[in-house]
């Protein structure tokens, strides 16, 4: 097995680090499609980062959130080392050797003191306030959420999501005490953010997407590729670093990146016929709307001659439907719309040909 280093992101890295040599002051999204290495982009940082930062990395991803209980556990770090109840010189005592924490640390005792409160947000926004002070007098806290859309519907007294907006709002904008970077992969959730007032002029976006013609060749390069394998790469799977990484350790990278087309173009005829028999419903706000075949069908018969389509082209439940079922992504920056990758773009072209 030929091991696969990280490779480039260097407008991506020189981005994060400028933002992050300022004082906090907006918080950071970071978004683009499926699998184009924003997880892998962020724990490369974390682990660069010179010793004057704190990162805190949280992942979201495959936590199973329905309340606050859950949320807390995931956001926090239990120390079960003695019950303390000064939270500065329990800071102080972990800054020095602080190692990369999957969660805020925060003493048995009050994370307990939290989980009994009737209003659990209000305490656990000032324990990480306090926590994040006190860590901020030597090092610079940088909290990293990574899939927060997990919880984007989740509703106690009101959804969570708005109020850790407000939350990050205070700790970047007004205290700027901490760097936050929320991370996801969810195009429609940023789209929504996009939308949202209460966070006009207090965030920025960082997209990452799949890598330019040009760097995969060079990433290939560095694989031996040969010429034919390079194309059948570029071809087939564009600048997927995912599936890059597994043409690296095929013995057949051209039959390989053929088979890894066929999977995805079966997919995509396999849900366009479900819609076409079975047909689909799928739920914006409080309205289930039906989802119609034929709105599918013209909106991809528009990748056939083009990389992208402007939002305003696509009806919204065909938009959504086809963004939840990562055929297409959203990018609400440049309000284009285009296939999750390379791979489904050749996928959908040939879909619709037969369709
Ligand atoms: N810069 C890179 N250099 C080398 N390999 C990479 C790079 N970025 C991503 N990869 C490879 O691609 C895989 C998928 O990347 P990653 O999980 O970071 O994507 P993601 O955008 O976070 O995906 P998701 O949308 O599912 O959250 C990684 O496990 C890694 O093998
Ligand atoms: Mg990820």
């Amino acid at each position: 097995m030929m091991e696969v280093t990280f490779y480039d992101r260097e407008s991506e890295i020189k981005e994060i680090m400028d933002t992050m040599r300022t004082k906090p002051r907006l918080i950071t999204f970071v978004y683009g499609p499926i699998n184009s290495g924003k997880t892998e982009l962020i724990s490369h940082l974390i682990k660069e980062l010179p010793d004057r930062y704190a990162p805190f990395y949280v992942n979201l991803r495959g936590r199973f959130i329905t309340g606050y209980e859950d949320f807390l556990n995931v956001l926090f770090e239990i120390d079960e080392g003695g019950v303390i109840d000064n939270v500065s010189e329990y800071a102080q005592s972990l800054v020095k050797d602080l190692k990369i924490l999957s969660g805020i640390p925060i003493p048995l005792n009050l994370f307990e003191q939290i989980f009994e409160k009737k209003d659990k947000s209000k305490d656990m926004f000032k324990y990480i306030e306090r926590f994040f002070g006190e860590m901020s007098k030597k090092r610079v806290p940088v909290l990293i959420i990574d899939e927060l859309q997990v919880i984007g519907d989740l509703k106690i007294d009101g959804l969570l999501i708005y109020k850790l907006f407000n939350f990050f709002v205070r700790l970047t904008k007004e205290l700027h005490l901490a760097h936050i970077f929320v991370v996801t992969s969810d195009s429609l959730f940023i789209e929504h953010v996009y939308s949202q007032a209460m966070l006009e002029g207090r965030c920025r976006y960082l997209l990452v997407d799949d890598f330019e013609r040009e760097t995969t060749m060079d990433f290939l390069d560095k694989y031996q590729f040969s010429d034919a394998e390079k194309e059948a790469a570029w071809d087939f799977c564009g600048g997927k670093p995912v599936y890059l990484v597994e043409l690296v350790n095929s013995g057949d990278r051209e039959k390989k990146a053929c088979e890894m087309f066929n999977v995805t173009s079966g997919r995509i005829e396999t849900e366009l016929k479900v819609v076409n028999e079975l047909g689909a419903k799928i739920t914006i706000g409080d309205s289930i709307c039906d989802v119609h075949y034929e709105n599918l069908i013209d909106i991809l018969r528009k990748f056939v001659d083009r990389n992208e389509v402007a939002i305003n082209e696509v009806d919204e439940i065909s938009k959504r439907y086809l963004v939840k079922e990562n055929i297409l992504f959203v990018d609400p920056l440049s309000k284009m719309i285009k296939p999750q990758s390379q791979l489904n773009l050749h996928a959908i072209r040939e879909v619709v040909r037969d369709a």
